[in-house]
């Protein structure tokens, strides 16, 4: 086969890896027109992380997919996976007709509501990048992101981020630089993103009938009140504000998530994972994004250590696993072996 002409010299095999992500902050608007729901979230990295390898490949048959790692089955390995569809992206965009097979190494619970998959595309996007001597950068890479994920545009910049639109709109909190450390609770089975949303949405109209009943003159049913459709979570002033300081505490009485409820409301074992850390310790306990997984926030590593044996001790997740944020976003990583 042809070597495509952009592919450089030697370049055979490419290794990027891209961070979870938690949302310190998630408040969820009404439905758009295009079906997503505007967000106002802050994000933060934390230090798991999957690894994706993209190399040019001599084999006749069609491009594959290999994923290993936790939850590796419930990982789909056809085109659809977001990893191959960031690398079609590139390759589609290069006019290159390169075979390009990918290995995903998983160390982000699937389907848990921390941008397993998004993480996939924002390092297969790096990676391929780079395979291909494109040289987007950054700026490009993140918009090329977006189109594939709400979530995607983070996982590449990593840190800790103000996000609007559907996720998709960035701004670098950089103030935010205070170690975090967190238990990750990983829950029996997964939760459909799409499926919590629309649990979102009954919920919240089941909200709003009940309040009309009570009360029919609540301006929150005005269609043209400025407030309505706007994040019930509240505003982020406080939080971005305590984020510049160094008080684990103070971070952690302001953290919210809109979308707690309807997680809840789908897996109602959740609460008492919720409760179990708590009770353990913990500074603040909520469901991670569109969950299943929940977050416990610690005022240290041995604090977090300590929370994440009284969780494990319960039997109230399936796995406990303490991590850290911020961290960086997706880059190269020189290993290129998967190790
Ligand atoms: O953007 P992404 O493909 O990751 O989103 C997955 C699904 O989550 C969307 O199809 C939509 O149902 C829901 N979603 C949403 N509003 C957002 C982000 C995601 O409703 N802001």
């Amino acid at each position: 086969m042809p070597r495509d002409a952009s592919t450089p010299a030697g370049a055979r095999a490419v290794t990027a890896v891209a961070p979870a992500k938690i949302n310190l902050h998630l408040g969820v608007g009404d439905v758009r027109g295009d079906g997503y729901h505007d967000l106002l979230t802050v994000y933060r990295a934390v230090d798991l992380w999957e690894r994706v390898t993209v190399s040019l490949d001599d084999a006749d048959d069609d491009s594959e997919v290999v994923v290993t790692g936790p939850g590796a089955p419930q990982v789909p390995t056809d085109r659809t996976n977001l990893a191959a569809r960031a690398v079609d992206l590139l390759r589609e965009e290069a006019g290159s007709d390169a075979r390009i097979a990918i290995r995903i190494h998983k160390g982000v619970p699937v389907a848990g509501g921390m941008a397993g998959g998004s993480a996939d595309a924002a390092a297969a996007l790096v990676a391929t990048d780079r395979l291909l001597g494109l040289g987007l950068g950054r700026a490009a890479l993140e918009e090329r992101a977006a189109r594939l994920g709400s979530d995607v545009p983070f996982c590449i910049r990593g840190g800790t981020a103000l996000g609007t639109g559907r996720g998709e709109k960035l701004a670098t909190l950089l103030h935010a630089r205070a170690e975090q450390h967190i238990v990750v609770a990983l829950a029996d089975g997964g939760l459909s993103t799409p499926t919590v949303f629309a649990e979102f949405d009954r919920l919240r109209a089941e909200r709003d009938r009940l309040r009309a009943e009570r009360d029919p003159a609540d301006p929150g049913r005005d269609p043209a009140d400025p407030e309505r459709g706007l994040p019930r979570a509240g505003g982020v002033d406080p939080l971005v504000a305590a984020l510049a300081g160094d008080d684990p505490a103070a971070v952690a009485g302001l953290l919210a998530n809109d979308m707690e409820a309807a997680a809840l409301s789908l897996m109602p074992a959740l609460r008492r994972t919720l409760r179990v850390g708590r009770e353990a310790g913990a500074l603040h306990g909520m469901v991670s994004g569109s969950g299943p997984t929940c977050l416990f926030f610690c005022t240290d590593r041995d604090h977090a250590i300590a929370v994440a044996a009284e969780i494990s001790e319960h039997g109230v997740a399936r796995e406990v696993r303490v991590t850290r944020g911020p961290v960086g976003g997706a880059h190269i990583v020189d290993d290129p072996t998967g190790k």
